[in-house]
C-alpha cells in the first residue's frame, strides 16, 4: 500500500480487496459471503430501487500504536440496523451475524486499516437492502446485507477545526413521527437539496429545526447536534433524529469528567446562552460549530470568537480518539480488539 497517502485520506471510496454478505431468502439468513466484486447484481423491481427498503450503518475501526485493530462500539450498530429494519419492514439481521460479518470484512482488508501515525481510519459500511421484485408497495421477501470497508480521513475536511452552519427553514429532513430515527437511505435523499445550497454558501452542514414547529434544534445532515454551558452537556431529545452512537458514548465520557447531561428539546433562542457548540458522529467524530447562521431571518449565534475548538470540546475528542486508538484503556467495553 505505498502509494496511500494515509494522512491525506479525504471521506471518500477507495476500493479495497474483499466485501462480505449474506442473502435473507426462504424466511432465513444464509452464510457469510466472500466478494472481490464490488457490484451486486439485482432485479430491475427490488424493492430497494423503488420504495427505498435500504437502511445502512458506519462504524470504523483503528490501528493503535501497539499495531492492533480496534472496532469501536459494533453491537450499538447492529442494534440500530435492526431497528431501521423494522422501521421500514426489512428483515432483521441477528448481532451475531452483523459482528462476525463486520469483523471478517476487516480482517480481509486489514493491510487497509491506516496506520496510527496518520490519525485515519477504516470506515466500515454495513448495508441492507431489499432485493425481491415488487410492484406493488409491500416489503420485499429477500433481502441482501453486504459490507464493505474504505480507508477515510475527516468527514468535514477541516478536521477538528470550528466551522459554520446554516439553518435552512424552508427545507425538512424528516417528520417527527417519520423516519429520522432509522439511518435509512431516504433521509439522506431529502437532506442532498439542502446541503448542497448550504455548502454552496460556505457552511459545513444544514443544522436543521424541528419540522413541526420549527422551534426546537434537530441535528445536522450527518451528525447530531450538542452543546455546552455551565458545566451542562446539552443535546437535543427529538422523535426525528438519528439516535448517535458518538453522542451516547460523549454523554458518558462528559459525565466521567463531572458534568451534567441534559437531553431534552432545545429552544432555537437558546443557542445565546451556549458557551460551546458541536455536531459529533462516526464520520464527524467531534466538529465543533463556529457559528449557526439562521439564514433566511439572518441572524448568527457565534460560538468560537477566534475560530478554535473550545475546550469542553477538545477534551471530549481527546479523550474519545484516545479509547477509540487504544491510547487509554477502554474501561467502558467499547472497543473489540482483532485477534
Ligand atoms: N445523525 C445522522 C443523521 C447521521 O447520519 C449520523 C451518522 O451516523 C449521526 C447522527 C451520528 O451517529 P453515530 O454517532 O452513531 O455515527
Ligand atoms: C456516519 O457517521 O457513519 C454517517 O453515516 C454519516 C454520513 C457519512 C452519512
Amino acid at each position: 500500500m505505498d502509494n496511500i497517502n494515509w494522512s491525506g485520506l479525504t471521506f471518500g471510496y477507495l476500493k479495497t480487496d474483499y466485501n462480505v454478505r449474506a442473502y435473507y431468502r426462504s424466511g432465513k439468513w444464509g452464510e457469510l459471503e466472500i466478494s472481490d466484486s464490488e457490484y451486486v447484481p439485482m432485479h430491475i423491481a427490488a424493492t430497494c430501487l423503488h420504495y427505498g427498503q435500504e437502511a445502512f450503518e458506519g462504524l470504523k475501526a483503528f490501528r493503535g500504536k501497539d499495531g492492533k485493530i480496534r472496532i469501536f462500539r459494533m453491537r450499538e450498530n447492529a442494534l440500530r440496523l435492526q431497528s431501521s429494519a423494522r422501521g421500514i419492514m426489512m428483515a432483521e439481521l441477528p448481532v451475531e451475524l452483523f459482528e462476525k460479518a463486520v469483523v471478517e470484512s476487516v480482517k480481509r482488508n486489514e493491510r487497509f486499516v491506516p496506520p496510527y501515525e496518520s490519525g485515519a481510519s477504516l470506515y466500515i459500511r454495513p448495508l441492507l437492502i431489499g432485493m425481491s421484485a415488487q410492484v406493488g408497495v409491500k416489503p420485499a421477501q429477500e433481502y441482501l446485507f453486504v459490507v464493505f470497508v474504505t480507508p477515510v480521513g475527516p468527514y468535514f475536511k477541516e478536521g477538528f477545526k470550528t466551522t459554520p452552519v446554516g439553518i435552512y427553514r424552508e427545507y425538512d429532513r424528516a417528520a417527527p413521527h417519520g423516519t429520522g430515527i432509522y439511518k435509512v437511505g431516504g433521509n439522506y435523499a431529502a437532506s442532498l437539496a439542502a446541503g448542497e445550497i448550504a455548502h454552496a454558501a460556505g457552511y459545513s452542514a444544514v443544522l436543521y429545526l424541528d419540522a413541526k414547529e420549527k422551534k426546537y434544534i434537530d441535528e445536522c445532515g450527518p451528525a447530531n447536534f450538542f452543546g455546552i454551558k455551565n458545566n451542562t452537556y446539552i443535546t437535543p431529545a427529538s422523535s426525528s433524529i438519528l439516535p448517535s452512537i458518538t453522542n451516547k458514548s460523549l454523554i458518558q465520557l462528559a459525565e466521567s469528567m463531572g458534568m451534567n447531561i441534559e437531553r431534552r428539546p432545545i429552544p432555537l433562542e437558546e443557542l445565546t446562552t451556549l458557551e460551546e457548540a458541536g455536531m459529533c458522529g462516526t464520520a464527524a467524530v467531534i466538529s465543533p460549530i463556529q457559528r449557526v447562521d439562521d439564514v433566511e431571518r439572518g441572524q448568527s449565534y457565534v460560538f468560537s470568537k477566534d475560530g478554535k475548538p473550545g475546550t469542553v470540546c477538545t477534551q471530549l475528542y481527546n479523550k474519545l480518539r484516545a479509547i477509540q486508538y487504544g491510547d487509554e484503556s477502554d474501561e467502558y467495553g467499547w472497543v473489540t480488539i482483532l485477534e
